[in-house]
C-alpha cells in the first residue's frame, strides 16, 4: 500500500505521510489521531474541477459530498478549490455555511428531511434541494410558499442500475429507501406533479447509483437510462431539464492489489456518452453535477493508534488491541470493510504475523480488521491504519463515552489541527 506516493518510509524506518514522520505526529498530538494529507485532498479536488471544466457544459459543478468528512476546514478547502457541497442534514449545512461556502453552490439531500431541515435549507438560500419523492415535493412547495420563494429543486430518481453487475433497470436496485424509481413509472408521475407546483422550480434530476465504482461503465449506463427518462418526460410534458446530478461513488483503493481508477478519464467518458445520447435524442445538453466524497478524502487519511495489549490465544488467534476502534472507525463493524495497516515504527519491514486488530470498546465486534498482516507488533508501537479519510471521523461515535480523536492536516510538510481532540467534559457536556 506504500505505492501511494504520499506514503514513504523515512531514514528512521518510520512511516511518513506527505514527508511528515507519523511517530512525531503521534508524540505531538497523541493517539488515536486522524492524519489528513491536505495536499492530497486538494489535488483530488482539482481532478474533478478540471475534468468537469474540460469535458462538461458551462455551469457544471462538482460538489464535495461532505458526509465523507464534514468539518469547517474541509468545507473551506472545497470552496477554495472551486467545488460546491452536498449536504444531508442541518448539521452539515450549518458547517458549510459557517465555512462561508456560497449557499447557491450547496445541494441539500436526504431521504427523510424534517420540516426544520427544509425550512433551514430554504431560509439559507441553498442552490438546490434534492427532493426524495412526491410527498416531499409537496412539503417543499408549501414551505417555499410561506417564504414567498420558488425553490430550485432536483428530483432524486432511482435509475435501477447495479453498479457492481452493470445490470440496468433491475427492480432489486430500485427497492431502496432513496429516490423515486424510474422503472416503475413513479418518477415520471412525480415529475408531472413537480411541474404543476407553483413554488417548485424544477432544475433537473439527481441520481446516485452506489459507491466504490472502479470504472466508467455503470456511470455511462446511468447516462443512458437518464437520457431515456428525460426524453420520456419531454414527450409527456414538454419540459427539458437544464441540470443532471449524477451523484458520487468514485472508488478508492483500500487494499493491496486494488488500483484507484483514473477519475478524470471516467468523467471524460461520461461526458462523451452524455453528448452522444443528447445528440441521439436531440436533447439540449444539460449541465452536470457530480458528488465525489470518498475519493476526495479517503486515501488522504491515515489513523494512528498506540498498541495497548498483545495476546495470543493458544490454538486461537493473535490479538493486538489499540486505543481506538469502532468509535473512530466503524467501517469493519458495519460492513466488514477492509483496511491495510502497518506498524509505523518499522514501516519498511515485511509483515511476519497476521493479527486481529481490536478496538478498545466493550463489544466483541469492535474490530478494525481480522487477518491483518503486521510486523512484530508489541505494546507501545504505533499502528497506522491507511485510507481512513472517508466515513471514519464522520461516522465516529462516543460509544463507551470515549472522546473522538482530533484531525491534523498536513500541508507543505507542516501539520495543523483542524478538529481538536474531544475531552471527557465535551462528552458529558449535554447531560443535565
Ligand atoms: C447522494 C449521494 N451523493 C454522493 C455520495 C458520495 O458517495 P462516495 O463517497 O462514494 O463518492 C453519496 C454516498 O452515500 C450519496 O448518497
Amino acid at each position: 500500500m506504500l505505492h501511494q506516493t504520499n506514503l514513504t518510509v523515512n531514514e528512521a524506518g518510520h512511516l511518513a505521510v506527505g514527508g511528515v514522520d507519523t511517530l512525531a505526529l503521534a508524540r505531538e498530538y497523541g493517539t488515536p489521531l486522524y492524519v489528513l494529507d491536505e495536499d492530497m485532498v486538494r489535488s483530488r479536488m482539482r481532478v474533478y474541477v478540471q475534468a468537469v471544466k474540460a469535458h462538461m457544459r458551462a455551469g457544471s459543478l462538482p460538489l464535495f459530498a461532505s458526509k465523507a468528512l464534514c468539518c469547517k476546514a474541509l468545507c473551506r478547502m472545497a470552496k477554495e478549490e472551486g467545488m460546491g457541497l452536498d449536504v444531508v442534514s442541518a448539521g452539515e449545512l450549518y458547517t458549510a455555511l459557517a465555512a462561508e461556502v456560497p449557499a447557491e453552490n450547496i445541494c441539500f439531500h436526504g431521504n427523510a428531511k424534517t420540516e426544520e431541515d427544509i425550512r433551514y435549507a430554504i431560509a439559507s438560500g441553498v442552490g438546490y434541494i434534492a427532493a426524495d419523492g412526491e410527498e416531499e415535493l409537496e412539503r417543499i412547495d408549501a414551505l417555499a410558499a410561506r417564504s414567498s420563494v420558488r425553490q430550485r429543486v432536483l428530483l432524486r430518481v432511482t435509475p435501477g442500475i447495479d453498479p457492481h453487475t452493470f445490470a440496468a433497470v433491475n427492480t432489486g436496485v430500485v427497492d431502496v429507501k432513496f429516490g423515486v424509481p424510474i422503472p416503475t413509472g413513479q418518477a415520471l408521475e412525480a415529475t408531472v406533479r413537480a411541474l404543476e407546483m407553483e413554488h417548485i422550480d424544477l432544475a433537473g434530476f439527481h441520481c446516485h447509483i452506489g459507491s466504490q465504482i472502479f470504472d466508467a461503465g455503470p456511470f455511462c449506463l446511468t447516462v443512458d437510462v437518464m437520457l431515456d427518462f428525460l426524453d420520456q418526460v419531454r414527450g409527456r410534458t414538454g419540459y427539458t431539464a437544464e441540470l443532471l446530478n449524477l451523484g458520487g461513488g468514485f472508488a478508492v483503493a483500500y487494499e493491496e492489489g486494488e488500483t484507484a481508477p483514473d477519475c478524470g478519464e471516467m468523467i471524460r467518458l461520461m461526458a462523451e456518452r452524455l453528448t452522444e445520447r443528447c445528440e441521439q435524442y436531440d436533447y439540449p445538453l444539460p449541465a452536470v453535477m457530480l458528488e465525489p466524497g470518498r475519493d476526495i478524502v479517503g486515501a488522504a487519511g491515515v489513523t494512528l493508534y498506540t498498541v495497548q495489549n498483545v495476546k495470543s490465544v493458544p490454538g486461537g488467534r493473535h490479538y493486538v488491541a489499540v486505543d481506538g476502534g469502532m468509535g473512530d472507525n466503524p467501517r469493519y463493524a458495519l460492513y466488514g470493510a477492509r483496511h491495510t495497516a502497518l506498524v509505523a515504527d518499522r514501516a519498511g519491514e515485511i509483515p511476519d504475523t497476521s493479527v486481529v486488530l481490536a478496538g478498545r470498546c466493550c463489544e466483541s465486534g469492535d474490530l478494525i480488521g481480522e487477518n491483518v498482516p503486521l510486523h512484530s507488533p508489541r505494546q507501545g508501537d504505533t499502528v497506522a491504519v491507511l485510507v481512513t479519510g472517508a466515513y471514519n471521523y464522520s461516522m465516529a461515535s462516543n460509544y463507551n463515552r470515549v472522546p473522538r480523536p482530533p484531525i491534523v492536516a498536513l500541508k507543505d510538510g507542516k501539520s495543523r489541527l483542524i478538529v481538536r481532540r474531544e475531552t471527557v467534559e465535551d462528552v458529558a457536556a449535554l447531560d443535565l
